[in-house]
């Protein structure tokens, strides 16, 4: 077996955004407030953020405050009495990978359905050849205006992303649809228009979470699987482009954005819904701590105690993974995980071999900051010609990204 490949010790940072220039054009609305917390998180995910706030703008919020935040001087002048010879919406537009806006008023909407250019970001937004996002955040009448919906349209036939409000009570106490998007459907949408997307039309089954084996109505029994890794995953792998089905245990989780979600509670019920799905998918990650055992049997009343001991008889559960090793085609990547305290490499190998895996995430449970119910893992991925690459300990979300590469690159060498 090779040598182990990498042995970072420390915690990785992960900073998904490391290295984008992202221009973040704010217009006056309520909800700019929110833009300068928004701001400050970009940056925090590792972007590079220039801020661009127009004259309403700085009505509601002062430019030091996104200066200080982004560590950027914020523009709010299209003529800039500092600027030497160069034009100032040309040159951010030249260096930015990402135009957003946020929050976009119904009047910059439909200056930018329109063509108006009359001051920096209008201008600029007329220049820029890379994605633009558009967030737009206002009274629910004035969103659901005629008006305004024929030019969010005419922003979106021409490849602008228009990320739709949430609905809600806005802060003139209106109801309705209008509310800026909370900043996990923000961050999604950045990088979904920054990301390159690799796994573009595969189809991807994930599990995640464990399952709940019940003994009466009011008990079960269960292990301390939290779901974030396949969770992680799941999002990860629809930002690549991939057509992701998530097949869920009960956990605390949201459902990952652009995934199609099936939540199960059972053994019987996660097999059923992995194998109803598992022949039309091109990769299946079996992320879910699944029962081994459950109950041999199901108590319709609630157990009432006695002063003697009691024994729960337990039977066996299917093998999920192993059902889909046996049947697997050269077509399909199939991928598992193991929790080990022993033997970690030997042990987590012939789990690949015996259920015939083509990569195996193998985390040592004694190692601090490892595994079960928490953010980061440490884990080893395996593949079937023994390479064994050791990340460090990181975010799970990172973790995710590295699996990802991995089943990418065993695709392009299978279809190479
Ligand atoms: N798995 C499954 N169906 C089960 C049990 C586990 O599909 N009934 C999958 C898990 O989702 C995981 C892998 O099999 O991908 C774990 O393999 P397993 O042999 O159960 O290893 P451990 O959970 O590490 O447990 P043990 O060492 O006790 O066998």
């Amino acid at each position: 077996m090779d040598q182990l490949t990498n042995s970072n010790e420390g915690y990785h940072v992960f900073m998904p955004l490391s290295g984008k220039r992202i221009i973040l054009g704010v217009t006056g609305g309520i909800a700019c407030f929110k833009a300068a917390e928004y701001a400050r998180n970009l940056s925090k995910e590792g972007a590079s953020v220039q801020p661009l706030l127009t004259e309403n703008a700085c009505r509601f919020v002062t430019e030091h405050t996104f200066s200080a935040l982004t560590g950027h001087r914020t523009r709010t002048q299209a003529f800039d009495p500092s600027a030497t010879h160069e034009i100032p919406h040309i040159k951010l537009a030249q260096k930015a990978d990402l135009l957003m806006v946020l929050p976009a008023t119904a009047d910059i909407i439909a200056k930018f359905a329109h063509g108006i250019a009359d001051n920096l970001l209008t201008t600029l937004f007329l220049s820029f050849k890379r994605p633009v996002l558009i967030f737009p955040s206002m009274n629910p009448d004035m969103y659901n205006h005629p008006a305004t919906q024929t030019n969010l349209e005419i922003l979106k036939a021409r490849g602008n992303i228009i990320v739709e409000p949430e609905s809600g009570t806005v802060v003139c106490g209106a109801r309705g649809k209008g509310k800026l998007a909370g900043w996990e459907k923000v961050l999604y949408h950045v990088k979904k228009a920054l990301w390159p997307k690799p796994l573009k039309d595969r189809k991807i089954l994930i599990t995640a979470g464990p399952t709940r084996e019940p003994l009466d109505p009011v008990r079960f029994i269960s292990n301390r699987s939290s779901g974030k890794m396949g969770y992680k995953l799941a999002e990860a792998a629809s930002l690549r482009g991939a057509d992701v089905n998530l097949v869920s245990g009960p956990v605390a989780l949201k459902d990952p954005m652009g995934t199609k979600v099936k939540r199960v509670e059972t053994a019987k019920e996660m097999a059923q819904a992995v194998f109803s799905l598992a022949e039309q998918m091109d990769i299946v990650i079996m992320a879910a701590a699944v029962a081994d055992y459950s109950p041999a049997r199901f108590s319709r009343q609630k157990i009432k105690k006695s002063d003697k001991d009691i024994d729960i008889e337990l039977t066996r559960t299917t093998d999920i993974l192993m059902k889909l090793g046996e049947k697997k085609t050269d077509r399909v990547i199939l991928v598992g995980f193991c929790a080990e305290s022993q033997d970690l490499v030997q042990n987590a190998f012939a789990k690949l071999r015996k259920k015939n895996l083509d990569l195996i995430i193998a985390n040592d449970i004694t190692q601090p900051g490892a595994g079960f119910d928490s953010d980061t893992n440490r884990v080893l991925l395996i593949d079937q010609e023994e390479n064994v690459e050791e990340l460090p300990l990181m975010d799970k979300a990172e973790v995710a990204e590295r699996i990802l590469d991995k089943i990418q690159e065993i695709i392009a060498l299978r279809e190479y």
